[in-house]
């Protein structure tokens, strides 16, 4: 899982004045509206005793933690804590990670990870969200497997056939021609011209014959977007699929899908469950998929010319993790110590303030209260942490303020 990319964690008509939480990257996030209806995301993880923010309550535009009712700024700051007398001031380290928010295509986006603001890699431009001509739908599904078994599920032309071969692809004309990537840091795009199947329902009223080939322009945007546009006959079908990674083997898939034909809003559930038939022929494949991570090594794999797009973001990711910017593998970041220790994906307040940077880790998830396996040893010293990766946040033993 890569951080230090913007993610769409929501759909922003689901964020309201009533907290929400959201998981991505193996971390709960609240999001909420401030009075002026600017969303705050903030790690969701109380630093008092771990409550979940989520299940608090606004107060104005600070969020109050349901436990012993702490009150969090939008910056992540504790502006008030009921169980101190008057006077008594507010720990510098009593602060949760507080996440860039921005809200753009009816998605809403966190930035997770530590860059400041000029470094930060781009939101892709969705040129159909404001193109009157354009209908739009939301449709999501968790799928039980990794989200980058599923991100390439959906940059992959050669499975349609096979896989939706009543739907998408045509099992008869299954040849995937040679296709041109065209690619930057953050994307790659190609035009691959495919063979469709029969219409089926409402849109047989609109096909007065089935073309030979429809062009799709298919192609992935950093960390977790796919970008699937298919020009049919009698117009054009765009599905930007966000697939989250709630953690290592779940994922959370968004998608919003734009047409410009049947645009009334009497055809929208036509639109969204052709989306989920499509999702749905993909859940049981995707799911039996081994190994279930995407392998590091290419050669771990076989590849064809047909899956370049693929191999493109294979490579890509590799550059991203020479460059420190992929968390969650136990592989690099071992549970260690008496009360383990677990990612927390660092904010940008982090990097602002060094000398509070590890004031106010936590255990996301996952953490153990005793070593396993060693009940003797519950009240022995924690042993010394594990090296981690540069730039990386694990949490240690609680610290007091
Ligand atoms: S756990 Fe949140 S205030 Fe105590
Ligand atoms: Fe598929």
């Amino acid at each position: 899982m890569l951080k230090n990319f913007w993610y769409a964690v929501e759909f922003a008509h689901a964020v309201t004045r009533a907290p929400r939480r959201v998981t991505c990257l193996g971390q709960d996030f609240v999001l909420y509206r401030k009075r002026d209806g600017e969303v705050v995301c903030l790690s969701d993880l109380c630093v008092h005793r771990g409550a979940a923010l989520s299940a608090g309550k606004l107060t104005g535009d600070r969020i109050a933690c349901p436990y012993h009712g702490w009150q969090y700024e939008p910056d992540g700051a504790c502006s008030r804590i009921p169980a101190n007398p008057p006077g008594r001031g507010i720990p510098k380290k009593a602060r949760v990670d507080s996440y860039p928010v921005r809200e753009e295509y009816g998605l809403i986006w966190a930035f997770l990870g530590d860059l400041p603001e000029d470094e930060r890699p781009p939101i892709p431009h969705f040129p159909e969200h404001d193109d009157p001509s354009f209908a739009t739908v939301y449709v999501e599904m968790v799928i039980e497997a990794n989200y980058e078994r599923t991100f390439e599920n959906v940059v992959d032309a050669s499975h349609t056939p096979f896989v939706h071969g009543t739907r998408f692809g045509n099992p008869d004309r299954p040849e995937i021609p040679d296709y041109e990537i065209v690619q930057d840091d953050w994307s790659a795009v190609a035009d691959i011209g495919l063979s469709p199947p029969p219409a089926r329902g409402l849109w047989k009223r609109l096909y007065k014959e089935k073309p030979e080939e429809v062009l799709v322009t298919n192609g992935w945007y950093l960390p977790n977007i796919v970008k699937l546009h298919v020009r049919l006959p009698f117009g054009d079908m765009i599905l930007y699929d966000h697939n989250v990674p709630l953690d290592r083997n779940r994922t959370l898939v968004k998608i919003v899908g734009y047409r410009n034909f049947f645009t009334g809003r009497w055809a929208d559930r036509d639109a969204r469950k052709r989306i989920l038939s499509i999702l749905l022929q993909d859940k049981p494949v995707v799911e039996s998929q081994r190994p279930e991570l995407l392998p590091y090594d290419l050669a771990d794999e076989l590849h064809l010319r047909s899956d370049s797009l693929q191999v493109a973001y294979r490579r890509r990711r590799r550059q991203l993790m020479a460059a420190g910017w992929w968390v969650g593998d136990e592989a690099q970041l071992p549970v260690n110590g008496a009360r383990g220790s677990a990612t927390v994906i660092p904010s940008p307040a982090r990097r602002e303030n060094p000398e509070l940077a590890r004031a106010w880790q936590h255990r996301a998830r996952g953490g153990d209260p005793a070593p396993a396996g060693d009940p003797a040893s519950v009240d022995a010293p924690a042993p010394a942490a594990e090296p981690v990766p540069a730039g990386e946040a694990t949490a240690t033993e609680g610290e007091s303020e």
